[in-house]
């Protein structure tokens, strides 16, 4: 038996071992996995857990029946993705206790809900940094240059896809088409598009950003959007609303304390997704109706 399988086994070795050789030089995987796990498993933390409470604030709660009187009642559960999102905005990322509270207001089985926000990524399900800095590499982002974006983002800020910096200012992630790649390469942060960016544009929007939040005493140590958004008055948690005299607008961008922040959108002399090179078709002056339409009054 052993002299049989002898010769088999050498020969099966030897070209597995060549195979392993041969694909360890094909690179296909040029940015850091995410452990998939990440996506769907809830793993209970000091500041993720079902024993922190946690109840919509005042604000919230009107907006969640304006948002529940847009359904027929026995259909409440349809208002699960805003709910969410509210419960993101105010506690700065969509912990287990927002989802059972969620589940509880709108008479679902927990489960349903976590399966939701398990399935979309805007829900953030770990806490993030006062800016969520989401990078596309889908592939028309990919072609005009994210891979210097991505490295530029991470040569800045010292950190890579998934990671928050220590002072909890930033967070990245790497994300596939955010729908702007008529001006990409683009970053989505917090709820702005910034686009049509190269990497020093992109280090620049980081310091200014950065600049802002110290200026303005938001500061990166509260946890998630809390830094822009106002405080509730006897939690002292974030309300799930803009500070209105946090940010001026003023002219090209705003202005935070003397910190320059650009207008979100194109960073180039693109107001929209217009062509750069000018407009190159529909040049001539519109046909007349007589030449549009048939003459033979066919038409
Ligand atoms: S590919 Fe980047 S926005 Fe679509």
């Amino acid at each position: 038996m052993a002299s049989k399988f002898a010769p088999w086994a050498l020969r099966s070795g030897g070209s597995a071992l060549r195979s392993c050789a041969r694909q360890q030089r094909r690179a296909f995987q040029v940015s850091a996995a995410a452990r998939s796990e990440g996506l769907n498993v809830h793993r209970d933390t000091p500041d993720n857990n079902p024993s922190i409470p946690f109840q919509f604030n005042k604000q919230n709660l009107s907006l969640i029946e304006e948002v529940l009187s847009r359904y027929p009642s026995q259909y409440k559960k349809a208002a699960v993705m805003p709910l969410l999102d509210l419960g993101q905005r105010q506690h700065g990322f969509t912990s287990i206790s927002v989802m059972n509270e969620v589940a509880r207001i709108l008479e679902m089985p927990p489960m349903r809900v976590y399966e939701v926000a398990t399935f979309y990524t805007m829900y953030n399900r770990n806490p993030v940094g006062r800016y969520h800095v989401q990078c596309c590499t889908t592939t028309p982002c990919q072609l005009n240059g994210s891979d210097g974006i991505m490295k530029a983002i991470e040569e800045k800020l010292g950190i890579h896809h998934g990671e928050t910096t220590p002072d909890n200012m930033f967070t990245l992630t790497e994300v596939e088409c955010l729908g702007a790649c008529v001006n990409a390469p683009m970053v989505q942060i917090n709820d702005d598009y910034y686009e049509d960016l190269t990497p020093e544009k992109t280090k620049d929007l980081l310091t200014a950003l950065k600049e802002a939040a110290e200026k303005t005493g938001a500061g990166g140590n509260a946890p998630g959007l809390a830094g822009e958004m106002g405080k509730d008055e006897v939690s002292g948690k974030p309300t799930g609303q803009k500070q209105p005299n946090a940010l001026k607008l003023g002219g090209e961008g705003y202005s935070a304390q003397g910190a320059n922040i650009p207008a979100p959108g194109p960073l180039s002399s693109r107001v929209s997704c217009e062509n750069s090179k000018g407009q190159t078709t529909l040049m001539n002056e519109p046909p007349s109706p007589e030449q549009v339409f048939r003459q033979d009054g066919e038409l």
